[in-house]
């Protein structure tokens, strides 16, 4: 897998802000809209903090930009303290003029019966859009991408999952204990994203170096679901000097 490595995850963020940026212009000239697939968690926020920016002070425009989030927790209220659609308002939309028809985020609060359809058709959205020209990852330490915990196959598409001990473990803190944290997501699968034309994987902190190094290193396997990245081929995976420690 091709990486980057840059000494902070600020001066990474930046960089792949700007790539992002010139990527919604060069569509923008072209009388194209921009289609991206977008992920929450703490590894993106300095990333759309610099969009954000570069809209306010810089004039770029995400009118012809249509975004597809990778997953929501199931289930979750969309003005919960936690929920995704709460958090892509807050870091990032509510600040730009993005289109809000253009928004896709998948749904926590469809009932369980609806599911299937709403997968289905959240895979149809993003084919009618035209399928996803860069999807922003981040990774897990189970070596998720989206919410596809390990035993997630290649060919996975948007799907109901079952979260991952050590996921809740790590999302505790957000939700004020792990038995707050929701048992189950709503996840793109990892078929739904190796189809993204370019993929864009960021990992920061020491805490990812291990997991890092498996899915740049390891065989692919669904014990590592991130290791399918191995098989596209336009991915970049962007570290910090933390997370690339462990890379030989
Ligand atoms: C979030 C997502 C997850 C996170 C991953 C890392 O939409 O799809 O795969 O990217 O859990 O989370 P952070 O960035 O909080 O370490």
């Amino acid at each position: 897998l091709p990486t980057q490595i840059y000494a902070d995850s600020e001066q990474a963020s930046v960089a792949v802000a700007h790539q992002i940026a010139e990527l919604i212009r060069r569509k923008a000239a072209a009388g194209q809209m921009c289609v991206l697939g977008l992920a929450t968690g703490s590894t993106p926020t300095r990333l759309y903090e610099e969009l954000v920016r570069l809209h306010q002070q810089e004039g770029l425009s995400f009118r012809n930009v249509i975004s597809f989030n990778l997953d929501e927790y199931y289930p979750m209220r969309p003005d919960s303290l936690q929920s995704y659609v709460r958090f892509m308002h807050e870091y990032l939309f509510d600040q730009l003029d993005i289109q809000p028809e253009n928004i896709h985020i998948p749904d926590g609060t469809i009932a369980q019966e609806q599911v299937a359809e709403f997968c289905r058709r959240y895979e149809e959205q993003i084919r009618a859009a035209g399928g996803i020209d860069l999807q922003v990852l981040g990774i897990g330490r189970t070596g998720h991408i989206g919410f596809n915990e390990p035993g997630s196959g290649a060919a996975s598409r948007t799907r109901l999952i079952t979260l991952d001990h050590i996921t809740r473990t790590d999302a505790a803190s957000d939700f004020y204990g792990e038995e707050n944290v929701p048992r189950r997501a709503l996840t793109m699968g990892v078929g739904t994203i190796l189809e993204a034309r370019q993929i864009v994987l960021l990992a920061w902190g020491e805490g990812k170096a291990a997991v890092v190094k498996r899915m740049v290193e390891g065989d692919m396997s669904d014990s590592v679901p991130a290791t399918y990245l191995q098989q596209h081929k336009a991915v970049q995976v962007v570290l910090d000097a933390a997370a690339s420690a462990e890379l030989t």
